[in-house]
């Protein structure tokens, strides 16, 4: 049988040069280094220069992923870019990224699903290249939280950070063997009834703010558990493997606490979790990809491992992609 099969070519990443570490932020809001670290495993965070955009940040990472792939900017038909701070409320963000890369051909949109925002797009671009829509796209995560955080707010302004990450996929003729290389199964979830529990208090349509990020932080972590744990059974159910059988689990770098307990739940070794929140926060839909691609860098995702990449967040939202690298 011959099928196509999305291929991740390469991965790339950016981060802003300002670096905030706990101790900066004790100075602005009443909490400490110990509470923040304890809490969430988090160190410093990464902001974006004045007049930096979302969109600056996710073309460096593109053009990182790129260049690692070794395939020209011209290949690239689709363009999906997952973001929650997009540079204005339209033309979306992901059109100033074609422009900047050059590219006047194919299609390029943004994808909002707030965390699971890359984990969306991944799906998405899986399948409008099965579907023989695209042959190479690029998708990639890119965020400025540090624009829509409220600064007085200790319970989450410490949590998120700014970045961007980046994959550049290839539709390429498989056998359709489970060892063959590429994205073997995607599942994606939303639960609307929990959309007040991570939101943000503005908007064009209700408010004509951009608004600042609220969130019911226990709750969030409460549900977080349950439903990554869940997503990432469902999506192992649909192939021949279990948890043993995955060489990386690249979760969204959130909490280290959620990444633990998740691990734990469903039988994860520790020392398979790829975890670079520490040094980054929470970048929202940029976070996996950082993740991936200090993983990669690092040499520690090879060609033919097995990697597993899940995220939950605002909507609620969540979903996983199980990917032959
Ligand atoms: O993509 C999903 C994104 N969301 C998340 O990952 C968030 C999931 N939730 C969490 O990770 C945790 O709920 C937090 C890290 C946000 C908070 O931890 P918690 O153990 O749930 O703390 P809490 O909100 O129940 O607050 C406990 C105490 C409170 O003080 P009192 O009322 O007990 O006196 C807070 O006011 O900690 C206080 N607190 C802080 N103290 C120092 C809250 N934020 C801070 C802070 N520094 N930054």
């Amino acid at each position: 049988m011959s099928l196509i099969r999305t291929v991740i070519e390469g991965c790339g990443s950016y981060l802003p040069d300002t670096i905030l570490t706990n101790d900066d932020l004790a100075k602005i809001v009443d909490t400490s280094d110990e509470w923040i670290y304890e809490r969430t495993g988090i160190r410093e965070r990464h902001i974006a220069a004045e007049g930096e955009l979302t969109s600056d940040l996710g073309t460096a990472a593109a053009l990182q992923a790129l260049e690692q792939a070794e395939i020209d900017a011209k290949d690239i038909d689709l363009i999906i870019l997952a973001t929650s701070t997009p540079d204005n409320t339209f033309p979306a963000t992901a059109v100033t990224i074609q422009a900047n890369l050059g590219i006047h051909h194919g299609a390029a949109f943004d994808l909002q699903a707030v965390c699971s925002g890359f984990v969306y797009a991944l799906a998405t671009a899986d399948n409008f290249i099965k579907a023989g829509q695209s042959k190479k796209a690029l998708v990639i995560g890119s965020e400025t939280f540090s624009r829509i955080l409220d600064w007085e707010d200790r319970g989450t302004c410490v949590l998120f950070g700014d970045g961007a990450g980046a994959v550049v996929l290839d539709g390429q003729k498989m056998n359709g063997a489970s060892d063959a290389r590429g994205i073997l199964a995607t599942k994606l979830r939303s639960d609307g009834r929990y959309r007040d529990k991570l939101y943000v208090d503005g908007g064009p349509s209700s408010t004509g703010t951009v608004g600042h990020l609220r969130m019911h932080g226990r709750e969030v972590f409460r549900h977080a558990v349950t439903n990554i744990a869940d997503i990432i059974q469902e999506t192992l159910a649909g192939t021949n493997y279990t948890t043993k059988d995955v060489d990386w689990f690249v979760p969204h770098q959130a909490n280290r606490r959620i990444l633990d307990g998740t691990a734990r739940k469903i039988g994860l070794a520790p020392e398979k979790v790829v975890m670079t929140v520490e040094k980054h926060a929470n970048t929202s839909a940029a976070s996996i990809p950082l993740a991936l691609n200090s993983a990669v860098a690092d040499g520690r995702i090879q060609e033919g491992h097995l990697v597993l990449m899940e995220a939950m967040g605002g909507g609620f939202t969540w979903g996983a992609v199980l990917v032959r690298w």
